[in-house]
């Protein structure tokens, strides 16, 4: 008697997903292609790409590539960086819609207003901004250079500091700088944690060195409790690869971390002795996640979607780009 085999659908599941990344990879070895994703991609897609990284890194790397194409897996902005700093080479991102609440809080009328309001400032943009946010701003910077930036900039010169508030007031207490604006923008997933996840979170874990992204809105009121306390917290401020940076270089075994939660994936396959506690499990960008395996797919095979930056626009925001890249 002919006997039908009953498949699990979870196998089957795991069968489509390592078929798929068998053709990603091969569509990308054909296409000469590299493939980049952000921390904050979901498990698979950071398996599946030739470098995963921070916004500084990504940037970096799309500057140095020998590749034809370049299959962006992260947000809007960053492709668009990436199609900046490499004019010749095609910038693919497999859904359009991977936007960023924190890039949509200036736009350009706003930004020209300001500038007309501090005529001798000069414009440090957060790297999460538009490229005709770019094209007027004299530094960008991303969270992993942003002291640097500030600190290369003359003490008697007036600094618009945008879009991020809250990277904005850490960067400002760091340096002392006085004479510093700073733009009211905010990223809908860091500025929603308040300080008192991280008493709960380090209540519960005592031990636990605590790694926090510099766009949290916890990270102010609770900076400030900190050095009004003398500083005894085991806090790190970082980047997203600072935060690598940091799981890999500290003895302890314990970390609780404030930031998106898509970061827990390569912190515990980097660390597999150490714990990673997220300080909400609920710290998720839907704009990160909107990139899948088959949407990559669909990218290299049907060379979709090409992001692109128009001609004028893309030679002015690259010298902003260029001073972010070359301070590190
Ligand atoms: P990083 O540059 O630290 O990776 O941050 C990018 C970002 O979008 C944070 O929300
Ligand atoms: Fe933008 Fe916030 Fe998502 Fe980062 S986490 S990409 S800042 S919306």
């Amino acid at each position: 008697m002919l006997q039908t085999k009953i498949i699990p659908s979870a196998l089957t599941d795991q069968l489509k997903q390592d078929q798929l990344v068998k053709e990603i990879r091969a569509l990308a070895k054909k296409r000469n292609a590299v493939i980049l994703a952000h921390n904050y991609q979901i498990p698979e897609i950071q398996d599946v790409a030739d470098f995963v990284g921070d916004s500084l890194g990504l940037s970096q790397q799309a500057h140095k590539t020998s590749a034809d194409v370049i299959a962006f897996c992260g947000v809007h902005f960053m492709a668009e960086t990436a199609a900046i700093l490499c004019p010749d080479k095609r910038v693919l991102i497999p859904d359009l819609k991977a936007g960023c609440s924190l890039a949509e809080s200036i736009n350009i009328d706003q930004l020209r207003a300001w500038k007309a309001e501090h005529p001798n400032a000069i414009v440090v943009s957060y790297v999460n901004t538009t490229a005709e946010i770019k094209a007027e701003t004299d530094y960008c910077c991303t969270s992993g250079n942003a002291l640097k930036i500030v600190q290369s900039i003359p003490a008697d010169k007036e600094i618009l500091f945008l879009p991020d508030q809250f990277l904005g007031s850490w960067v400002q207490k760091m340096t002392g700088r006085k004479n510093m604006h700073i733009w009211m923008g905010e990223c809908h997933v860091h500025s929603a944690v308040p300080p008192s996840k991280i008493d709960e979170k380090l209540k519960e874990y005592p031990e636990a060195e605590l790694l926090i992204h510099p766009e949290c809105g916890c990270l102010t009121p609770y900076l400030d409790r900190v050095i009004r306390q003398n500083g005894t917290c085991p806090l790190k401020v970082a980047s997203t690869e600072g935060m690598m940076k940091q799981a890999h270089a500290s003895s302890a075994k314990q970390f609780v971390v404030a930031t998106e939660i898509g970061i827990l994936h390569r912190l515990k396959k980097e660390n597999p002795e150490k714990e990673f506690l997220p300080i909400d499990n609920e710290m998720s960008c839907k704009y990160m996640k909107m990139i899948t395996l088959e949407n990559l797919h669909n990218a290299l095979k049907n060379d979709e979607f090409h992001v692109t930056v128009p001609e004028e626009i893309a030679k002015k925001a690259k010298l902003s780009i260029d001073r972010m890249i070359s301070i590190v």
